[in-house]
């Protein structure tokens, strides 16, 4: 562990490296900047509590890399710098484990761990056994191999005798260290087994990141772990943020020259191994791990396990209970499959098998034509699921899906269920192809894909089943918020010809919805109010619901801080927009095509004409009350613990106060959250922000 007098000199190398204008100029300087560089590492990715800015790390970052380039003979192997290595050949080289890696024992219920613990209890003479009880990560296992304190080769299970040579790719994982602190335990070579996962929040993000480039999204986070160790470009692995947990040493190898055997004594128990491995800079399960003696502990820890499994930022599916005692381990030993001194226990399956009966295609407000498989419904973890999105023709091809296939469904916490495979083996010749649609299922208008997309699109911009999306889109609680106008109400005006396009909202004749069944006075009344009120909405309401493709809500907001008038948006160019905070290629290229088209522009002249505000809305003096935050502009950042982001939004703006899209010198206060990133660094670079807690705001609220 770091001692205070420590971390105050990496303080001070800190300060003088940030301050010193030249890079290091001799290889001790570089060999100084890299310790210090790989503390930060350290400090960032396993203990989750950076010393420095990810800003300040980049400038440190570049002056060893800038300085390495120019004098290669400061350029050691486990220099942060030599994380990305060259791109890996067309396969993967094979690498022997020293010790085989096995699985584990399974159990599923509290009578086959008593049944086990007597085993335990049997072999090992003990009355009641100290156990180690800790997550079973769901993830792909991995093996680390350090030599004098060097990352020399990792591997992933493979037969679990030989496995996949990994290495470039785990230098890419920023919690495995190049270079640990097995020296000072005395330890020449060692392998660690472990598990790389990917946390909910990265895989959530990275499969909307392929739904919007139109590529299938994985299944689970494990397959997303498990598919990028064997990616072949280790940039990109960097780039999906895996994380690795080390839970156990399958073997070690002390230095032979017994002078050079440094005084920490070598763990006698588990725990006191994954705390070895935790001070070697490694992310162990040791703050995640429970002792328990006797197995009726045992028992409890992993139901209360089990009921915060939710609540975990990365998946388990279940616990692993270990001998706590290593001495004991091995006289335990292990069958030519498993360690007898362990056993996993999993939690109530997420997966289930059930039959495809249906494709049905359905056409989104962009046109997208998405299948949707309807399943014979089947409960998985609390939910019935009946239909699952299964994105485009591809992602049929892929999966081998035929219609009457048994499937698996897999809902993986949280996330939407998705199918993880057909059982083609179950087949018995009824099934039939997916045959996909060339004609839109809606208008019958031929579909199209372009080049470099994966989905089929009904172009026909009056097509029946895009015009309903739209309007409803408009309407909708993130748009202009009509409140009692639904998508039920928005197909119903439509199919009576009500209503043709979204201007159609503020031409509808009452007097004729009067008529219709389930509309009295009363709710004729409430609609023309809501739909009245909505003509005063802001102007980033207005962008939101015109539903430009790539342009969401935080999108819309940032927007909006930029113009006065939404046709401001038609002066800007594919290239001035992307000067624009947050702006990439995919967004400007599809508000350039937005503004293009006539029929667009016609649609925004006409609700100018029927008194929809276009334009910014000068800041009403507010109501007594709602006046707190008048004038004031808030952002948020990071995961809020008490109150959604939506909720907190919300308030601010029943206040008088403003939500902006993105930090800049407009930004009042800016409301961190755990796990801020890049906004929290940028707002403390402009004075004036004020950086608060989400308990600091919430006292603001009174
Ligand atoms: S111990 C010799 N501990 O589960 C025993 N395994 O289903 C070494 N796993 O292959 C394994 N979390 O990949 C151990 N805390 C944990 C684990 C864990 C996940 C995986 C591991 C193993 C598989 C068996």
């Amino acid at each position: 562990m770091m001692t205070e007098e420590a971390s105050a000199s990496q303080h001070e190398q800190t300060q003088h490296w940030l301050t010193r204008q030249q890079g290091p100029e001799t290889a001790t300087e570089a060999m100084e900047l890299q310790a210090l560089l790989r503390h930060h590492e350290y400090r960032y990715y396993v203990l989750n509590d950076p010393l420095i800015s990810d800003f300040e790390y980049d400038v440190l970052y570049k002056k060893l890399a800038s300085a390495e380039n120019e004098n290669p003979d400061f350029i050691v192997p486990d220099s942060p710098t030599q994380r990305v290595g060259n791109s890996l050949n067309d396969g993967f080289a094979t690498a022997n484990h020293i010790v085989p890696m096995l699985s584990l024992e399974n159990s599923y219920n509290a009578e086959d761990l008593i049944n086990w613990d007597r085993k335990v209890r049997e072999l090992s003479g003990l009355s009641q056994p100290e156990y180690c009880v800790e997550p079973k990560f769901d993830g792909a296992s991995i093996s680390l191999l350090y030599e004098q304190d060097r990352l020399l080769r990792s591997a992933t299970r493979g037969d679990g005798v030989q496995g996949d040579d990994i290495t470039l790719n785990s230098r890419q994982i920023r919690n495995i260290p190049l270079s640990a602190g097995f020296s000072k335990f005395g330890i020449e070579q060692i392998e660690i087994r472990g598990e790389v996962l990917m946390t909910k929040k990265a895989f959530e993000a990275y499969n909307s990141k392929l739904i919007e480039e139109g590529i299938p999204p994985l299944a689970n986070p494990r397959n997303a772990a498990a598919g990028s160790l064997r990616l072949k470009d280790p940039k990109e692995v960097g780039r999906r943020r895996l994380e690795a947990f080390l839970y156990h040493v399958s073997w070690f190898q002390i230095k032979k020259n017994s002078d050079e055997a440094a005084g920490q004594p070598l763990p006698q128990t588990h725990a006191d191994m994954l705390k070895m491995l935790w001070q070697c800079g490694f992310r162990s399960s040791v703050n995640e791990m429970k002792i328990a003696v006797g197995i009726d502990a045992v028992i409890e820890q992993c139901k209360i396990y089990e009921s915060q499994r939710d609540a975990l930022p990365y998946e388990i599916d279940g616990m692993v209970i270990k001998v706590n005692n290593l001495p004991l381990q091995d006289r335990l030993g292990m069958t030519t499959h498993h360690p007898r001194w362990a056993i996993a226990y999993k939690f109530k399956a997420r997966q289930a098998t059930t039959t495809l009966i249906g494709i049905e295609f359905q056409v989104g407000r962009t046109g997208a034509v998405t299948p949707v498989a309807k399943l014979k419904p089947v409960f998985i973890g609390g939910v019935t699921v009946s239909s699952i999105s299964i994105h485009n023709e591809e992602y049929i091809k892929e999966k081998d899906l035929h219609i009457g296939d048994m499937v698996l469904i897999e809902r993986a916490g949280d996330v939407i269920p998705q199918i993880v495979k057909s059982l083609p083996d179950l087949r018995n010749g009824t099934e039939q192809e997916i045959i996909y649609p060339t004609q839109c299922p809606v208008c019958k208008s031929q579909l199209f894909k372009e080049a470099d997309e994966a989905v089929w699109r009904c172009i026909n911009v009056e097509c029946e089943a895009q015009v309903v999306e739209k309007i409803s889109h408009y309407v909708s609680k993130d748009a202009m918020d009509i409140k009692s106008f639904g998508e039920q109400q928005v197909r119903k005006f439509f199919d009576s010809g009500l209503m043709k396009d979204i201007p159609g909202i503020y031409t509808l004749d009452y007097d004729r919805i009067a008529t219709m069944e389930g509309y009295g006075k009363k709710s004729i009344d409430n609609l023309k109010a809501a739909i009245e009120a909505s003509k005063m909405q802001p102007l980033h309401r207005l962008i939101y619901g015109l539903g430009i493709r790539h342009v969401g809500e935080t999108m819309a907001k940032a927007l909006a801080q930029e113009i006065d008038h939404v046709f401001d948006l038609q002066n800007y160019t594919f290239e001035s927009l992307q000067k624009l905070p947050d702006v990439g290629p995919k967004v400007a290229t599809s508000i350039v095509q937005f503004f293009s088209n006539a029929q667009n522009i016609d649609m925004i002249k006409h609700l100018e004409q029927l008194g929809v505000s276009v334009k910014k809305i000068e800041q009403k003096v507010a109501a007594e009350g709602e006046s707190k935050f008048g004038g004031q502009s808030f952002l948020f950042t990071g995961t809020l613990s008490k109150l959604k982001r939506s909720e907190a939004e919300a308030m601010v703006e029943t206040l008088g106060g403003q939500i902006l899209g993105g930090v800049s010198s407009k930004l009042n206060y800016l409301v961190v959250g755990e796990d801020a990133g890049s906004k929290l660094e940028k707002a403390k670079k402009i004075a004036a922000i004020k950086i608060i807690s989400e308990d600091d705001f919430l006292s603001m609220m009174g």
